[in-house]
């Protein structure tokens, strides 16, 4: 056995209490935002997950001091050396993350010039970067593509820019955040994310200096500034790990108090979950989420950007929804690949049919995109133990709930993907009672 498969003896409750720390969709932006200030930065709350590793690994090839700073999960971040670092140990990092596109303001900012390795991330559609490089022209910097990557220079500055994302995307509005902030002039964002990482970022921008306006409709105006200081920050609370162990709860009949969790950030999650038969109570310090008995009920659910149904929820509630009486839904919007981890569920006795070309229902709310698919899931379907590998993050924990709803043993390879985003999420696991083999 390696340390990087578990073997689960399935069909137990998982019950008690763990706790959610930063989120793996903030942290690591808050970390490259410490770049343009003249001061250090301070980190709270920082998960320790991979996705945070890589960065720091990035940062320091570039002569950001980094630091643990006294409290769990606190991190200082030094900028004052900034210097270029060479562009074989940046190319270390390449495919390991897809945080490295957004060091091009900041590295643009600080040296005039900037080099970003290959780009990694889920396997869930083409995940390309064309809003990004779009948006960085519009600022005035020049893209070069390189077989290992990406060259950027602004031989001219960077000025600020009037951009209209095709797509509210939630990176490369991260980008035109951390690129404006000190270019000159002034940047209006139209059909901006507004995803709460976003805004938590701007809350950091914000306490660094930046002049940042959040106005109605997706436009986000920002005022470039000379220069910024460092942050002292609390990263917001990881909601997508908050619902992965909630669905765990769910089809595991079992009851979890998610320390760290908070209802605002969640509220299209929390609706979902009590329409499937959960429960749930809001605490000032998390959230219980519980199965109360009876049957689970079957939903239909489309995928969106905030404030919407977030994609990175579906695929842990699927293994749930194999377990409610009828039929479920899920149009995936966001994402054009997406349910490739439910092949690896059918193996088990579920009942998932997908549709590569989506699924036309008059009843639709959220509008239709070209790439979307959906997947029809029919239960209950008992789950039976099975070997299966890691495909994603999110369908990666999907895997670690159906070995826990499952009857028998099923062993769950490729664990390592799932460090990416869950901290220590095999000691959770054993707080919450479950039944596994691990060597670590
Ligand atoms: C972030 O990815 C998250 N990752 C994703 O979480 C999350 O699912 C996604 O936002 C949506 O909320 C991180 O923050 C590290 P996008 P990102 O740009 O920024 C298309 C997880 O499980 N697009 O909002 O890469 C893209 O193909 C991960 O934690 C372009 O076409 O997502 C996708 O269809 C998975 N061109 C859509 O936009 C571009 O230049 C949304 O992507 C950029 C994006």
């Amino acid at each position: 056995m390696t340390s990087d498969e578990i073997i689960i003896n399935g069909g137990r409750p998982l019950k008690g209490r763990i706790e959610v720390r930063g989120a793996k969709n903030l942290a690591p932006k808050a970390m490259v935002a410490a770049l343009l200030g003249q001061t250090p930065s301070i980190l709270r709350n920082v998960p320790n997950v991979s996705d945070i590793r890589v960065v720091a690994g990035l940062l320091a090839l570039h002569g950001v001091l980094i630091t643990k700073g006294d409290d769990p999960g606190e991190w200082r971040l030094d900028p004052s050396n900034v210097e270029q670092a060479h562009h074989a140990d940046i190319d270390a990092h390449a495919g390991s993350s897809r945080i490295p596109i957004l060091f091009c303001g900041p590295l643009l900012h600080r040296l005039g010039e900037a080099f970003i390795p290959d780009l990694g991330g889920c396997r869930i559609g083409d995940r390309p970067i064309d809003f990004h490089l779009d948006a960085l022209r519009k600022f005035g910097a020049v893209v070069e593509k390189l077989p290992s990557g990406i060259s950027l220079t602004a031989p001219n500055g960077l000025k600020g820019a009037n951009i209209e994302l095709p797509y509210p995307s939630v990176g490369a509005t991260e980008q035109v955040l951390l690129t404006s902030v000190l270019a000159e002039g002034q940047t209006e964002l139209r059909n901006a994310a507004i995803e709460p990482e976003i805004i938590d970022l701007i809350c950091i921008l914000q306490k660094m200096g930046a002049i940042i306006t959040v106005e109605p409709n997706r436009v986000i105006f920002i005022e470039g500034v000379k220069e910024l200081r460092g942050y002292d920050h609390r990263a917001i609370f990881d909601r997508n790990e908050a619902a992965s162990w909630a669905s765990a709860a769910l089809a595991t009949g079992g009851d979890v108090f998610v320390g760290g969790a908070k209802q605002e950030e969640m509220m299209t999650f929390l609706n979902v979950f009590r329409k499937v038969g959960g429960d749930f109570d809001v605490h000032d310090d998390g959230i219980r989420f519980w199965h109360p008995g009876g049957p689970l009920k079957p939903v239909t659910i489309e995928t969106d950007v905030h404030p919407g149904f977030m994609t990175d929820w579906q695929q842990p509630l699927v293994v749930a929804l194999t377990q409610a009486e009828g039929v479920s839904t899920i149009h995936e919007t966001v994402y054009e690949n997406r349910f490739g981890f439910t092949d690896a569920l059918n193996k088990m006795g579920a009942d998932i049919r997908v549709y590569k070309d989506g699924l036309h229902d008059e009843t639709r709310r959220v509008l239709r995109r070209e790439f979307e698919q959906a997947a029809v899931i029919t239960g209950p379907t008992p789950l039976s133990g099975a070997e299966i590998e890691v495909p994603d993050l999110r369908g990666g924990f999907s895997y670690l709930i159906a070995g826990l709803t499952a009857e028998g043993q099923t062993k769950v390879t490729n664990l390592g993907i799932i460090s990416r985003g869950y901290e220590n999420f095999i000691e959770k696991l054993r707080q919450l009672g479950a039944d596994f083999i691990f060597e670590s």
